[in-house]
């Protein structure tokens, strides 16, 4: 019997973790969870409800309130909040986009997400999934430190806004990533033993290949 791996892939904003862990995904049957869409969920709930981050008890008491749950679609756990996921354009509304490194910030909304993130393992292990692929900023560090594989990605910022812009998305990932490398709460760091990956001249595949060999020879070892 194959073991089950736990992956951690982080990085900054389109450094390409989100390709690298669906493809991940395909090839080795594995969960795919982008916790990016989790604090993206969150922030929705919290702008739909009009909160500000800097309103904490507010945002304590909508975070007590909050029925998690999970959805699996095809190889990727979605977030359920109170029974609904929460659709893709909202999650990349300019609006989200511009709010969620600062709620992400808050102690308080880490801690309501970290037990349900290390749940997903369980929820792998249910569903049958040969393992859980995990992309995020503090996944290597803080969520499974003792994942099997451990990845950081990198890449130059022109090169990311390029990604970016060509998604069509309107984003302002330096501002983001200077709030998430620089916040007290678990800030965007390479994970102690991590494959520090620079995507910068490579193209996704090349990152791809790069990220699944030592898996690859780890489970036909
Ligand atoms: O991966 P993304 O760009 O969709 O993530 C959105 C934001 O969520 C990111 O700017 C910081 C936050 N985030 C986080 O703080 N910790 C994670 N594990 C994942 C995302």
């Amino acid at each position: 019997m194959p073991p089950f791996l736990i992956i951690a892939i982080d990085g900054g904003a389109a450094a390409g973790k989100s390709t690298t862990a669906r493809a991940l995904s395909e090839r080795f049957h594995f969960l795919h969870v982008d916790t990016g869409s989790y604090y993206r969920a969150l922030t929705a709930e919290m702008l739909r409800a009009g909160l500000s981050p800097a309103d904490l008890p507010a945002v304590e008491a909508a975070l007590a309130a909050l029925a998690l749950g999970t959805r699996v679609e095809s190889r990727r756990a979605l977030m359920e909040v109170a029974n609904r996921v929460v659709p893709d354009a909202e999650l990349r509304s300019p609006a989200v986009n511009a709010h969620v490194s600062h709620f992400a910030a808050l102690p308080s909304v880490r801690s309501a997400l970290l037990a349900y993130q290390r749940d997903q393992a369980a929820v792998a292990r249910r569903h049958g999934f040969a393992g859980l692929v995990m992309e995020g900023r503090d996944i290597g560090t803080i969520i499974f430190p003792d994942a099997d594989f451990r990845f950081f990605l990198h890449a130059d910022p022109a090169e990311r806004a390029r990604r970016r812009a060509a998604e069509g998305q309107q984003d302002s990932i330096a501002e983001r990533d200077r709030l998430d490398s620089s916040r007290k709460a678990a800030p965007l760091a390479c994970p102690i033993g991590a494959i520090d990956i620079d995507s910068t001249l490579l193209d996704l595949e090349t990152v791809v290949e790069t990220v699944a060999a030592p898996i690859a020879a780890r489970l036909a070892a």
